[in-house]
């Protein structure tokens, strides 16, 4: 038997098969059909045309409002836990091309609240501290500072609280413990918080006072949340949201998800040039010991942490992706300059990114929703 694999929103761990766990979830994939509707809106994202972003729930549906002129809410958030990494931006890069594309307003959510709940130590300062380093991470990727709204937990509260409430009330303590897997250990803020993730799905509609579609592109670990956000919607007379699921971006070990609990192997936006430069270095590749092994019997791409990195993201272009790997397959490259090669573009990004993030400090207020101050 295949070894299994878990992927909830807190652990992801083993082999991901990731038809098998859309399978599980009851997500559906986003066949031909779905993506010959997509291209329809103009070209398609890499991230589309390489199954990256591959599973989706009730996407037809957004895409028939949309056409008929009611546009949706893009939405997506992220648990400031620690500093971003590429990890964290990929799913963040698609949100932009998105919002470019449809051009819709925006909700960006920030739980420092979960972040709390969830870690032992972690402090409210914490959780807000890295909520703003994030943030700043996000605009620095270009969303429309007009029509991005970032929401904090703890800020916004008083707005969300009574949509939460609403939504806390329909879920009772035993779906909660099927769909999270919570048990009599768990603290009961933990239980109560997919509330709160719901809530930005609803927000839009709640203001407006009419029903407002809303799409959700993230990854497939926040299914559990969603599921039961959908489930509630009729009940409270909104539309249930829709979603769009990518699969985790991988670690340089060579682990199916890129991981703060290995920092060798995570490339962080605030990394140095010396650090990219080391943790690609020791990056698994899966190549030859040898030159003249890996001359004679070439690499494997489909192994290789660096290929990957091309793959999801470094890499646009289709036809230069597949020389690569046909370089690499046959042993006309070694693994020695497709590190040199991504280290240099994993640079030429973070450079120009990270001035991108200096930048971002005179607009991060001026995005709040409700204009809370950091
Ligand atoms: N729970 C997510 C995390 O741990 C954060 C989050 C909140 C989120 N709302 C979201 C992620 C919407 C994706 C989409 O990172």
């Amino acid at each position: 038997m295949a070894e299994d694999f878990t992927v909830t929103p807190w652990e992801v761990t083993g082999d991901i098969d990731y038809e098998l766990l859309a399978e599980r979830f009851g997500t559906s994939p986003i066949d031909d059909k779905l993506l010959s509707r997509l291209k329809g809106y103009g070209d398609l994202h890499m991230m589309l045309r390489r199954g990256i972003f591959y599973s989706h729930r009730d996407l037809n549906v957004i895409l028939d409002e949309y056409d008929k002129g009611n546009k949706f809410i893009l939405y997506t958030g992220r648990g400031p836990s620690g500093h971003t990494h590429l990890g964290h931006i990929m799913p963040w890069m698609f949100n932009k091309w998105v919002q470019d594309k449809f051009d819709v307003d925006m909700y960006f959510q920030f739980t420092d609240d979960e972040k709390f709940l969830f870690k032992q130590d972690a402090t409210l300062q914490d959780t807000k501290k890295m909520a703003y380093e994030n943030a700043l991470d996000m605009i620095a990727l270009g969303f429309d500072t007009k029509r991005t709204k970032i929401i904090l937990d703890t800020e916004n509260v008083k707005t969300m609280y009574p949509i939460a409430l609403k939504v806390a009330k329909k879920i009772n303590l035993s779906t909660a413990k099927a769909v999270f897997g919570f048990d009599n250990t768990t603290n009961i803020g933990s239980i109560f918080y997919t509330s709160m993730q719901s809530v930005p799905a609803f927000l839009a509609s709640e203001l407006a006072g009419r029903n407002i579609p809303c799409l959700i592109p993230c990854g497939i670990d926040q299914d559990p949340h969603f599921r039961a956000c959908r489930d509630v919607a009729p009940g409270l007379g909104y539309m249930k949201p829709g979603q769009i699921y990518c699969k985790m971006f991988p670690g340089l070990s060579g682990a199916d998800k890129m991981s703060s609990s290995d920092p060798m192997a995570t490339i962080y936006t605030t990394d140095n040039q010396k650090e990219v430069k080391k943790k690609v270095g020791k990056a698994f590749t899966g190549g030859c010991v040898s030159v003249e092994e890996q001359r004679e019997k070439g690499g494997n791409p489909e192994v290789c942490a660096i290929f990957k990195y091309n793959y999801y993201l470094f890499e646009n272009d289709d036809g230069k992706l597949n020389e690569l790997s046909k370089k690499c397959r046959s042993g006309e490259i070694l693994c020695g300059e497709c590190k040199a090669a991504l280290t240099e573009r994993i640079n030429v990004f973070l450079e120009k990114h990270q001035e991108k993030r200096e930048k971002a400090k005179d607009v991060i207020h001026d995005m709040t929703f409700e204009g809370f101050r950091w």
